[in-house]
C-alpha cells in the first residue's frame, strides 16, 4: 500500500512559525529569524522535526508577508540572507528541517513584474498578470477575500484596463497560464532548495488556474466562489509540470493550502502515481464553525462532536489506499485551538489543550502545531478595533461602516473568528511582553503570559501542558502504529468522547478524547480494560476504570496500548 511508504514527513511533527510573533531582538516590536535561531533549542526540546516557517521574504506587508515582492531576498524587518543562512545552518545541526511559505498564487503590486506590467499593455511583464481591457466592458464579477467592496477586479487608469486580486489590492493574481511565470516560480523554488530547504507550504496552491476568457460565473457553482477558484482548468497540468519540473529532483515534502477542495478530489493532488503534491490541508474542519459559505462569519449554534468525528473519519478514508492526510487545529489564518475546539476557561484549559494535543499526535497523518499551542496559548479576544492589525479585519469593519451595519456584532464575532487571536506574539515568559520584545510589540500580548501560560513557567513545571506536550510526541514517536496504523471510529454517535483505535501489524491502540466538561463514563465494546496498558493521560486523577467501561473526567485523553 503506498500510504504505508515510510518517509520522513510522514513521522516527522511539524512546528509552525509565524515569524512576525515569535522572538524580537532588535527591539523594533517585529519578530526576526534572529529571534528564531536564539529558540532553536527550544524548537528542539519540543521533540518536533520540521518548521514551517511563514513567509520571510520582501514584502511591504500588506497581508504580513503573503504578498511578495522578490522571491529571493528576505524582508529588511526580519534580517538578512546572512541571518538566514545562520538560521538554515543552525537547523541543520539540530537535524530539523524547514518548510519554508510558498506564495505563487499572487505577488505584492510593488513586485518589479507588476510595477513592469501595469506601465503599459506591451510592456514586457503585461502577460506576468492578468488583465481586462476596459473597452470590453465591465469584468463579469469575481469576488476577493479581502477587497473592502469584496470585487477582485481593480481598475488602474494607467492603461485604462482592470487586474485581478483574488485577496487585496495589493496582492494581484499571476498569470499561471503564461510559461515565464511558471519558469519564474520554479526558478525561486530552486534557488531556496539549493540552500537546503526541506519543503514548500503552498499558499492558495489550487487557485493558481483561471478560465482566461474570465466567464461569468458558471451555475453550478451557485456563487461559491472557492469552488471555483479551486477547480482551473490546467491545476492539475501545472501541478504535475512543478513536479517534474523542480520538486521530485530533491527529497523534499509539498504540503498545500487547499481551500475548495472537496473529500472526492483528495486524491488528484496526492495520489503517488499522479505525481503532484504529498499532502495538502483541506478545510472541512475549518468551517465546521462558521456560518455556512460566509467564512469569517461563526454560527450561532455550537458545532457537534459527531460533526467534527464524522470530518476526521471521511479524511482517513480518503487516505485509506493512497495519499496521505495532514492533521491541524490551527494556524495563523484561524483561532488558537485551545479556545476554538474545547474550552480555554481556567478551570478547563490544561486538559483542553493538553487532550487536543492527544489528539494530533495519534491521528494517522503528519501533525502540524501552530507555534504557542504547545503552552496552550488563547485567543486574545480584543474589544477594540485599534488593537487589530489584519487586513481581513480591518477591511470588513470598513465595508460594515460604509453601509451602516452595527459594528458591535461584528466585534463580537471577530473575538471568536479574527486571524489576530492566533497572531499575538509567543509568551516566553513572565517578564515585560511576556519576553518577545523589549520594546512596544506590532501587536498587543495577551495578559494571560502573567497567569501561567508561558514557557519558563512551564518547563519548570512536570504538570505543565508544555511538559505533556514533549511527553505525547515521544509517545507518538515511540510507537509506529501511531504514525502508520489504520484508524477505526469507536462510538460514532457519542457527542462527549472521541473514540478510536489505531491498528498496524501486531500492535493496537485505543485512544479516548472527551470533548466535554462533566464527567463522562463510557462502555467500549469489546476493549477490556484488562489487557490495556496506560501509555498516557493528561489528567492528575488516576482514571478508575473496570472491564469494558472507561470514566473520562472533563477534557481527559487517555492512550493506551491493547495487549
Ligand atoms: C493564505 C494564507 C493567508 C493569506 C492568504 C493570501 O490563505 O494562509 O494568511 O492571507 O493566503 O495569501
Amino acid at each position: 500500500m503506498a500510504a504505508m511508504k515510510r518517509q520522513w514527513w510522514k513521522e516527522g511533527v511539524v512546528y509552525q512559525i509565524y515569524p512576525r510573533s515569535f522572538q524580537d531582538t532588535t527591539g523594533n516590536g517585529i519578530g526576526d529569524l534572529n529571534g528564531i535561531t536564539k529558540r532553536l533549542d527550544y524548537i528542539k526540546s519540543l521533540g518536533v522535526d520540521i518548521i514551517w516557517l511563514c513567509p520571510i521574504y520582501q514584502s511591504p506587508n500588506d497581508d504580513n508577508g503573503y504578498d511578495i515582492s522578490d522571491y529571493k531576498s528576505i524582508m529588511a524587518e526580519f534580517g538578512t540572507m546572512t541571518e538566514f543562512d545562520a538560521l538554515l545552518s543552525g537547523m541543520k545541526s539540530r537535524g530539523l528541517k524547514l518548510v519554508m511559505d510558498l506564495v505563487a498564487n499572487h505577488t505584492s503590486d510593488e513586485h518589479f513584474w507588476f510595477q513592469e506590467s501595469r506601465k503599459s499593455r506591451d510592456n514586457k511583464y503585461r502577460d506576468y498578470y492578468h488583465w481586462w481591457p476596459a473597452e470590453k466592458g465591465t469584468p463579469p464579477k469575481r469576488w476577493s477575500y479581502f477587497d473592502v467592496d469584496g470585487n477582485a477586479w481593480k481598475y488602474d487608469k494607467l492603461t485604462d484596463a482592470y487586474y485581478l486580486h483574488y485577496f487585496s489590492v495589493k496582492q494581484p493574481d499571476l498569470k499561471w497560464e503564461n510559461p515565464k511565470v511558471r519558469e519564474e516560480i520554479y526558478d525561486a523554488i530552486r534557488f531556496w532548495f539549493d540552500k537546503g530547504v526541506d519543503g514548500f507550504r503552498m499558499d492558495v496552491i489550487p487557485f493558481i488556474s483561471k478560465d482566461i476568457e474570465y466567464p461569468e460565473l458558471p451555475k453550478k457553482y451557485k456563487g461559491n466562489f472557492v469552488s471555483y477558484y479551486s477547480e482551473g482548468p490546467r491545476l492539475h497540468e501545472f501541478l504535475h509540470e512543478m513536479n517534474q519540473q523542480v520538486l521530485s529532483k530533491y527529497d523534499i515534502m509539498t504540503v498545500g493550502e487547499a481551500p475548495g477542495i472537496t473529500l472526492d478530489k483528495a486524491l488528484d493532488f496526492v495520489n503517488e502515481d499522479r505525481q503532484e503534491l504529498n499532502m495538502f490541508f483541506h478545510f472541512d474542519l475549518m468551517s465546521l464553525d462558521r456560518d455556512g459559505d460566509e467564512v469569517f462569519w461563526m454560527r450561532q449554534d455550537k458545532w457537534r462532536l459527531t460533526e467534527f468525528k464524522k470530518i476526521h473519519s471521511d479524511w482517513d478514508k480518503a487516505f485509506a489506499e493512497k495519499g496521505w492526510g495532514s492533521m491541524y487545529l490551527s494556524n495563523h489564518d484561524f483561532p488558537r485551538s485551545v479556545s476554538r475546539w474545547a474550552n480555554d476557561s481556567p478551570e478547563h484549559w490544561h486538559n483542553s489543550a493538553t487532550m487536543l494535543h492527544t489528539f494530533l499526535l495519534t491521528m494517522k497523518g503528519t501533525p502540524y502545531f501552530y507555534f504557542g499551542d504547545e503552552i496552550g496559548m488563547t485567543n486574545a479576544r480584543f474589544n477594540s478595533i485599534e488593537d487589530y492589525k489584519d487586513i481581513n479585519t480591518i477591511n470588513r469593519y470598513e465595508l460594515l461602516k460604509q453601509n451602516n451595519i452595527s459594528l458591535v456584532d461584528f466585534l463580537e464575532n471577530e473575538k471568536e473568528a479574527a486571524r489576530d487571536n492566533a497572531r499575538t506574539p509567543m509568551q516566553w515568559d513572565n517578564s515585560k511582553n511576556a519576553g518577545f520584545t523589549a520594546e512596544d510589540p506590532w501587536i498587543k500580548v495577551n495578559t494571560n503570559f502573567a497567569s501561567g501560560i508561558n514557557v519558563e513557567t512551564q518547563e519548570n513545571d512536570s504538570a505543565s501542558v508544555l511538559s505533556y506536550f514533549k511527553k505525547m510526541v515521544q509517545v507518538r514517536k515511540s510507537h509506529l502504529g501511531l504514525v502508520y496504523g489504520k484508524y477505526d471510529l469507536l462510538l460514532a454517535n457519542n457527542e462527549e468522547i472521541y473514540a478510536y483505535t489505531r491498528t498496524f501489524e501486531s500492535e493496537k491502540y485505543l485512544i479516548l478524547l472527551s470533548f466535554s466538561e462533566k464527567e463522562t463514563t463510557v462502555e467500549v465494546n469489546e476493549i477490556s480494560y484488562n489487557k490495556a496498558l496506560l501509555l498516557i493521560s493528561n489528567d492528575k486523577v488516576k482514571a478508575e476504570q473496570s472491564n469494558t467501561r472507561f470514566k473520562l473526567k472533563p477534557y481527559q485523553a487517555l492512550v493506551y496500548e491493547l495487549t
